[in-house]
């Protein structure tokens, strides 16, 4: 059970720690996690090594007051010494510029020289404090992917790039018949020939105009290059030490199921209000938080930690607002109800310097605590009655969204529509479902659906036989799929696939599409039993073969023709969605399916802007977190005897919440 904040001892003065770890104490801090940009302090000059620094801060914080560490390794900012050194570890972007030194994250996942850098100090940190009984758990570097660092286009990725391929394709025969380069001569001869995809002559921003092929691959490979470096990074950490390892996964860019196969626990940084500026949605802000947790939860089908979660306003140059009173609990909360395990409050204190000199946390420039320190000592105080119930605890969730890296790859490059956008689609779905309160797990294809009441896989594009047979399986015994509109249209080497549309869905879903309809400037409406909504971006004409029409399309040429179908398949079914919805059209659309296959919410009759999680302790108790966003006080009603978890007060059968409040409940 851990609960703390992010610390830079290396910011203050050592007179200062002490004041520091003693607030700390009495908010009811257990954990720090320190060191993850201290290079050039751990390491000033090459081979010179000085930890004395971070030994006396351990010495401050856990002998004196019992507070443990996450102890980062300082990747993410090599520092001037090895830059000026080996200037090739610096990542190019595709237009090939260079970066330079000044910010983070200007390494290349790929350079060989920097591997033998990190591998010297991940080991020299990991030799230190390998039986130190302040290290709670290691973090790898920090937020991998962060500032869109997936793709880098230097002479180490190529280089590396066509090793992959090799081990990939075996022959240039293969290779070239995969790609189609038979178009527009792009037939390799020799393995050196292969190129990485930068900008272009006929690229343009968000398209660099290459083989869709190519592209894939490269996606591919990147993200495996980003595993593969926190790979190094844990054989080395595991050499030495037990305790766990953890990483800060927040892109959404790289294949983070891989990357989680490499680490124990999987941690997010949560800003709730920072993630939506400039512009926040309101609805977004709530909901968003809740989708990325859940995300992060599929990372490895267990709970997570928060690492950062956002306690001030912030901001690198324009500030996000003040969180209100209450806020930062509620957010807590929310996080917790979704499966984080641990809180860590980024930042303790403002810097008074650097790039992040406005990233206010729980204390401010002048170090004195105030009503945020309050708020996160209260919650510190309530921290261990909430994780009797919460650790090993599991969201009660009969319904999972897939979410495919593969697929978000090629949408990226491709996105069918000038405004479709895999990821936005996705979290569209999400908040349909949690506009009414279902709980949802988020994992990737690869998960075993078989315990799931529902299962939706969201423009599923690029498919084989091997996923045909797990889908069809899941739907035979049982399940109930959904699919939607650009599933089933490609192969998984990226090209079009030649079956009749929907491909591989096609037997499933029971139907065949006719034609298909971009809407760009167009709209369509839609209706049936689900209720009614408009599409805006994609509509496919459906011809059902077994299927059944769930909605019609109302106007344009194909109006009369369905829209949406179910077809029975097995024992269970497969609703197959040809269009896209706005808001409140998804939102009937997912209730209506999720009441057919008999999916819960996790409570009925939730006032509006009111969230409700419905978990189950690791002893079987039945509980909910219950967080009020609706700016207004709310009552919530349960339909048995509850009582609440903080104060063990026996509530009867409602729970009132003040505006931004929030509770923890059991049943009795
Ligand atoms: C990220 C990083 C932190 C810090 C905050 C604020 O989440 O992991 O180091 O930079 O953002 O920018
Ligand atoms: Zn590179």
């Amino acid at each position: 059970m851990y609960f703390g904040a992010d610390y830079y001892p290396e910011h203050w003065p050592r007179e200062r720690w002490d004041v520091d770890a003693k607030l700390m104490k009495e908010a009811g801090f257990n954990l720090i996690r320190v060191a993850e940009f201290s290079w050039a302090k751990l390491e000033p000059s090459e081979g010179h090594w000085d930890f004395s620094w971070l030994d006396e801060a351990l010495d401050v914080f856990y002998n004196k007051y019992g507070i443990q560490v996450v102890m980062g390794t300082p990747t993410e900012t090599p520092p001037k010494w090895l830059m000026d050194k080996f200037p090739e570890i610096y990542r190019r972007d595709e237009n090939d510029l260079k970066f330079g030194f000044g910010s983070r994250r200007h390494y290349c996942y790929n350079s060989e020289v920097y591997r033998e850098y990190t591998e010297k100090i991940v080991e020299k940190m990991a030799q230190h404090y390998a039986n130190h009984p302040a290290v709670a758990a290691w973090q790898v570097d920090n937020e991998f992917g962060d500032h869109k660092t997936l793709y880098c286009y230097c002479e180490s990725c190529r280089k590396k790039f066509i090793v992959w391929l090799k081990k990939k394709y075996g022959s240039l025969d293969a290779l070239n018949k995969a790609w189609g380069t038979v178009f527009w001569s792009q037939t390799y001869t020799d393995w050196d020939q292969i190129i990485v995809p930068k900008r272009s002559q006929a690229g343009k921003p968000g398209n660099n105009g290459h083989n869709p092929a190519l592209n894939l691959d490269y996606s591919r490979f990147q993200s495996d290059a980003i595993a593969d470096y926190c790979a190094l990074q844990c054989r080395i950490i595991r050499r030495w030490s037990k305790a766990p390892i953890t990483h800060n996964v927040v892109s959404e860019l790289y294949d983070y199921y891989k990357l989680g196969e490499q680490i124990d626990i999987a941690t997010y940084d949560n800003y709730p209000y920072l993630r939506m500026t400039p512009h926040p949605d309101l609805s977004e802000r709530i909901y968003n938080p809740a989708f990325q947790v859940d995300q992060l939860r599929g990372v490895k089908h267990k709970n997570v930690w928060i690492m950062e979660e956002e306690s001030g306003p912030c901001g690198w140059n324009a500030l996000s607002s003040t969180p209100r009173p209450g806020e930062i609990r509620e957010w807590s909360y929310q996080a917790m109800a979704h499966g984080a395990e641990a809180m860590v409050y980024f930042r303790w204190r403002a810097c008074l310097f650097g790039t992040e000199q406005y990233w206010y946390g729980i204390l401010d420039h002048d170090g004195v605590p105030r009503r945020r320190y309050e708020e996160v000592k209260g919650l510190g105080l309530d921290f261990p009655k909430l994780c009797a119930y919460n650790v090993n605890s599991k969201v009660c969730a009969d319904a999972l969204l897939v979410r495919s890296f593969e697929q978000q790859w090629t949408h990226t490059f491709q996105e069918h529509n000038l405004k479709f956008d895999y990821r936005k689609y996705l979290k569209g779905l999400y908040r349909g479902f949690y506009a009414n309160n279902y709980n949802l797990d988020v994992s990737s294809e690869e998960t075993d659906f078989s315990g799931y009441k529902l299962v939706v896989a969201p423009a599923f594009n690029l498919m084989d036989e091997r996923l045909k047979e797990k889908f069809e399986k899941y739907v035979a015994e049982g399940g109930n799929l959904v699919v939607t509109f650009r599933s089933g249209t490609k192969e998984m080497d990226n090209s079009m696939t030649e079956r009749t549309l929907p491909g591989y869905f096609k037997e499933v879903a029971g139907i065949e599409l006719e034609e298909f309809d971009s809407l760009n400037t167009r709209t369509v409406s839609v209706e049936g039993a689900f209720g009614k909504g408009t599409a805006s971006i994609w509509a496919d004409i459906i011809k059902p073969v077994t299927a059944k029409p769930v909605a019609t399309y109302v106007n344009q040429y194909y109006a009369g023709k369905p829209a949406i179908t179910v077809n029975e398949f097995g024992k269970g079914r497969c609703y197959y969605v040809g269009c896209d919805l706005d808001d409140a059209g998804t939102e009937q659309l997912l209730d209506y399916i999720a009441k057919e296959c008999g999916v819960k919410p996790a409570l009925e009759n939730v006032p509006d802007g009111v969230e409700v999680v419905r978990k189950e302790s690791g002893d079987g108790r039945e509980f909910w977190f219950v967080m009020n966003f609706s700016g207004k006080e709310r009552t919530v009603d349960f339909p048995c005897e509850i009582k609440s978890i903080e104060t063990d007060e026996a509530l009867g059968h409602s729970v009132k919440l003040p505006v931004w409040g929030c509770a923890a409940v059991a049943k009795v």
